[in-house]
């Protein structure tokens, strides 16, 4: 991908007001081709009310959304031939077959479908050996799919999908998921997903916009949350005496560590990793005997609490 080319979609300054609240608040970032890219927010944050301006079902208060370099209010059927979109539940006939339901996709849409590519998006999201049976017989797991091949049937290079795990099991979300990815990455489409979910949005996306209260937090790639949180650890020392070793820890290295509870061998340090070992020497220096040191990392959760300013993201 050349540096010059232009980002799939760009937010600058997007803000919907309702009365006098700013419940989206001059968001601004771009969205890079290709990626699986998600809006990561507790419930209320304005991830719907954002995706709803990207695609045009509601007006934006302020501000600009760019597909491909096209303004959406200026452009609007053209910038929205790129994208697929489910805001919300999937629109499906239940008593049709999901082929049929695609049939009736195809014929509504704006440009005439080719039955070929009827099948090529059935295979795309593997609901070929179904596909000819009723969707009351679906799993949700298969209605997203079918949803998602409906979305997919013009060819879009940008996939919009609201809370798209909502609803699904376990085995249900993995398998999304792959698909998602493949579309990623062999497909070359970019995915947009919302989500209040940060472990989901940990094993599916690239990277995430976080946004709390219709404001952006932050947009950072997945790694590097997690990379940036690695510098601080907690770790629980098991030592011969745990109350020697924390007066000793605080007399030489300032480092002020907490008793476990009902066991006198225990203690934790929250610390960088340097620490932890010049922790450990000092101990093992002045005869404590230390059995065991095991750290556990702070987690994407931790990192988003913060972030969010400990928000319920239940
Ligand atoms: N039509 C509306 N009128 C008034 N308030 C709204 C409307 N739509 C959304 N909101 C409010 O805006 C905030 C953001 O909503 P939403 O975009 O649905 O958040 P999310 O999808 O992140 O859960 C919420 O507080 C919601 O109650
Ligand atoms: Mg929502």
């Amino acid at each position: 991908m050349s540096a010059q080319e232009l980002p799939a979609v760009q937010l600058k300054n997007l803000t919907k007001r309702i009365g006098q609240k700013s419940i989206v608040d001059h968001l601004s970032f771009d969205i890079p081709k290709g990626e699986v890219f998600g809006f990561l927010g507790p419930n209320g944050a304005g991830k719907t009310t954002t995706i709803r301006m990207i695609v045009g079902l509601i007006a934006i208060s302020e501000g600009q959304v760019l597909i491909h370099g096209l303004d959406v209010q200026k452009n609007f059927v053209k910038a929205m031939s790129n994208i697929g979109c489910i805001v919300e539940n999937p629109e499906l006939y239940k008593y049709l077959t999901g082929y049929q339901n695609l049939l009736h996709m195809a014929r509504m849409g704006q440009h005439p479908i080719d039955p070929k590519r009827i099948k090529e998006v059935v295979a795309l999201v593997g609901l070929e050996d179904r596909i000819h049976d009723k969707v009351k017989t679906y799993s949700l797991g298969m209605r997203q799919r079918l949803g998602l091949a409906q979305a997919l049937l013009h060819k879009p290079s940008i996939l919009i999908l609201d809370e798209p795990t909502n609803g699904l099991d376990p085995a249900g979300i993995r398998e999304l998921r792959d698909h998602l990815r493949h579309l990623a990455k062999e497909e070359g489409m970019t995915v947009i997903v919302s989500s209040h979910l940060l472990s989901e949005m940990e094993l599916m996306c690239d990277r995430v916009a976080v946004i709390s209260h219709g404001k952006l937090i932050q947009v950072e790639q997945i790694a590097d949350m997690v990379a940036s949180e690695n510098g601080i650890q907690t770790t629980t020392l098991t030592v011969n005496n745990a109350s020697d070793a924390k007066e000793l820890l605080s007399n030489t290295l300032k480092l002020e560590a907490t008793l476990s509870s009902g066991d006198d061998q225990k203690l934790s340090i929250v610390s960088d990793r340097d620490q932890v070992a010049d922790a450990i020497k000092v101990l093992v220096d002045n005869n404590i005997r230390v059995y065991e040191a095991s750290t556990q990392r702070k987690t994407l959760e931790d990192t988003f609490l913060k972030m969010t300013g400990d928000e319920s993201i239940a």
